[in-house]
C-alpha cells in the first residue's frame, strides 16, 4: 500500500458516518408523519430540526457521502492503475480530506443559520440556497467545485503513466464523440433555451417560463430540433463506449493466480498479530 492508498481510509469513515447521519435525518422525517410538531413528545428537537431542514440535510447528506465514498474510490485505485505513487500524494489526500470536512460542516451549519434568518443577506452565498439536492449556499457549492477539481488532479497524476497505455482506438473514438456531444448540448441547446427563459421569467414570471406556449415558441422549438445534432453525437459516443467494453470482455487477462493461492500483497491479518 502506498501512502495515499491508506490516508483514503478516512475517507470511508466520513461515508459511514455521514451515512448514519442521513439515515437519522430520514427517521426523523419519516417520524414527523405520524407526529409532526415533535419528536416523541420532545418539542425542542422540532424547534431545531423542522420537517424542512430535516428535508434538505437527508438529500444534501445522501450527496455527501455518495460522493465522498467515489473520491476515496479513485484515490484509492489511482496507483495501482498508474503503477506508482507520485510525489506528496498523500499531502494532496489529506488536504482534500480537510476540504471536505470544511464543506460538509460549514455548508450544514449555514444551511440552518440561512433558513432561521441568522445571516441577513448572505443567505444565498452561506445558507440554503433553496435548491433540492443542491441546498449548500452558493460559496460552498465553488468549494464543491474546487475539491472536485483537487480530486481530478490527484487521480489524474495517479493514473497518468497507466493512461499512455490506453492507446485503443475505440475508446479514444467514444471520448471525443461524448465531449464534442456534451459541448453541442450545452453551448446550441441549452444554454441558449436557458437564456430566453430566463428573460421570460423576469418579464412574465416563472410559471409563464415553464409553461407549454413557453416551449412552443418558434425559436425554442428551432433550438430543441437543433439538439438532435449534438445529441446523436453523443449517442454514438455512448454506442462506441458499450463496443469497447465487451471487445475489452474478450481480451482480458488470463487470471495469474490459482483459487486459495497467496497473492503478492501484504497480508493485513497477520500484521496486526
Ligand atoms: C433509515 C433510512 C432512511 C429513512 C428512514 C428515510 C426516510 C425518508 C422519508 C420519510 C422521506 C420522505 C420525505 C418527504 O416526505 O419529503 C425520504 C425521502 C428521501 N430519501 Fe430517505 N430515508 C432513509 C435513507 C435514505 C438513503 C440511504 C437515501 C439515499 C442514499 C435516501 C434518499 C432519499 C431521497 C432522495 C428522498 C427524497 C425523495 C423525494 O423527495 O422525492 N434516503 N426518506
Amino acid at each position: 500500500m502506498t501512502s495515499s492508498q491508506v490516508k483514503s481510509g478516512k475517507y470511508f469513515v466520513i461515508v459511514s458516518a455521514l451515512f448514519l447521519v442521513q439515515c437519522m435525518f430520514g427517521a426523523l422525517l419519516a417520524h414527523y408523519y405520524i407526529e409532526p410538531d415533535s419528536f416523541f413528545g420532545i418539542k425542542w428537537i422540532h424547534d431545531i430540526l423542522p420537517f424542512n431542514i430535516t428535508k434538505g440535510y437527508h438529500l444534501q447528506l445522501a450527496i455527501f457521502w455518495i460522493a465522498t465514498a467515489w473520491l476515496g474510490m479513485g484515490i484509492y485505485v489511482a496507483p495501482l492503475v498508474g503503477g506508482y505513487e507520485p510525489k506528496k500524494q498523500g499531502l494532496l489526500v489529506d488536504i482534500l480530506f480537510w476540504a471536505l470536512v470544511v464543506l460538509v460542516v460549514g455548508s450544514m451549519v449555514g444551511e440552518w443559520l440561512g433558513a432561521n434568518g441568522y445571516l441577513g443577506n448572505n443567505w444565498f452565498l452561506f445558507g440554503h440556497s433553496g435548491w433540492e439536492y443542491i441546498e449548500l449556499g452558493r460559496i460552498w457549492q465553488l468549494i464543491l467545485i474546487a475539491g472536485m477539481f483537487i480530486w481530478l488532479f490527484i487521480v489524474y497524476r495517479g493514473i497518468r503513466a497507466g493512461l499512455k497505455k490506453e492507446t485503443d482506438k475505440w475508446l479514444k473514438f467514444s471520448c471525443i464523440m461524448l465531449n464534442v456531444g456534451l459541448a453541442g448540448m450545452v453551448f446550441l441547446s441549452l444554454l441558449p433555451v436557458g437564456i430566453i427563459q430566463i428573460k421570460e421569467a423576469f418579464n412574465h414570471g416563472y410559471a409563464t417560463s415553464r409553461s407549454a406556449s413557453f416551449l412552443q415558441k418558434d425559436i425554442v422549438q428551432t433550438l430543441l430540433t437543433w439538439r438532435a445534432v449534438p445529441d446523436t453525437i453523443f449517442l454514438i459516443g455512448v454506442v462506441v463506449l458499450v463496443v469497447f467494453c465487451i471487445k475489452a470482455l474478450f481480451n482480458l487477462r488470463k487470471p495469474t493466480h490459482q483459487e486459495g493461492e497467496k497473492l503478492p500483497v501484504r497480508d493485513l491479518s497477520l500484521d496486526e498479530e
